[in-house]
């Protein structure tokens, strides 16, 4: 058999693989396609996660009590450990990890408040890591609206083609679980008391718009070759609609207002 008829056979056997549920397990087994794209899907997240850890660092620090600076602590560990499994996943597969950290700045933020869709460096990281936490209501929020809009994403790779990624995000789904939960609990506190509730409504304007930007164009060509690939399950607009209708319910029972509808309150002199 030639070169080219034999890499066809390959071709063949892995999107039967694919198509039977039946996961891969190694390179091997991978077309070069297949491999390139999930190294690219490998390294966002692997790089969203160390940035993420590092812009919760100081959140250690300035977190109001002695129980929330462990809780932020916690977080930064889970979000290390999250890196390092991934990064492992991708050193599995050839790549140089140390090359990769060393020639990369992923503490680097930007002062802008919208970059829209730009990468602002050249690491791989979803582009909502790019923008500072400044405060204790952005930190909540970013638990609230981006691990969120993150557990949504992961919820396509429990089932994804790539069986050692499908294993190692069981574990950092259960985890962003609980941030989640943190952001719900805080989210909650700050909306309910008159005194926080517009800061809050604040930060949840800007945190939940930047949340949806990371689901990708709801045209996104790339999607499709993922959703062929197994890597992927639904299209960009499907996982944004499911994370669209959670928060509305939430902000609903939280009595926050959601982003497009709310107008700052403002004293009424004449009911004093
Ligand atoms: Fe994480
Ligand atoms: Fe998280």
């Amino acid at each position: 058999m030639t070169r080219r008829a034999s890499s066809k056979v390959a071709e063949q056997k892995m999107f039967e693989k694919i198509q039977s549920g039946d996961p891969i397990e190694d390179a091997s087994e991978m077309t070069p396609e297949y491999k390139e794209v999930l190294m690219h899907l490998l390294l966002m997240q692997a790089d969203s996660e160390l940035s993420g850890a590092y812009g919760y660092v100081p959140w250690i620090m300035r977190a109001p009590t002695v129980q929330e600076k462990l809780i932020v602590a916690n977080i930064v560990k889970d979000e290390v450990r999250h890196a390092k499994a991934v990064f492992g996943l991708l050193a599995d597969l050839g790549f140089d990890v140390q090359a990769h950290l060393d020639s990369q700045n992923l503490g680097a933020r930007v002062s802008e408040s919208d970059i829209g869709t730009k990468r602002a460096g050249t690491d791989m990281r979803v582009n909502i890591f790019y923008y500072p936490i400044e405060t204790w209501t952005d930190f909540i929020m970013f638990n609230f609206c981006m691990d969120r809009g993150a557990g949504h994403q992961l919820g396509d790779v429990l089932t994804c083609s790539y069986g050692p990624w499908a294993r190692v995000v069981q574990g950092i789904f259960e985890e962003e679980v609980t941030h989640i939960a943190h952001g719900d609990t805080w989210v909650k506190r700050l909306a309910q008391n008159p005194e926080t509730h517009d800061e809050c409504q604040e930060a949840f304007n800007k945190w939940y718009l930047r949340t949806l930007k990371i689901f990708g164009s709801d045209k996104s060509t790339k999607n499709e070759l993922y959703r062929k690939l197994g890597l992927k399950k639904r299209t960009n607009s499907e996982v944004r609609n499911a994370f669209m209708a959670e928060v509305s319910q939430l902000a609903t029972v939280c009595n926050l207002s959601m982003p497009g509808l709310y107008t700052p309150q403002t004293p009424v002199e004449h009911q004093k």
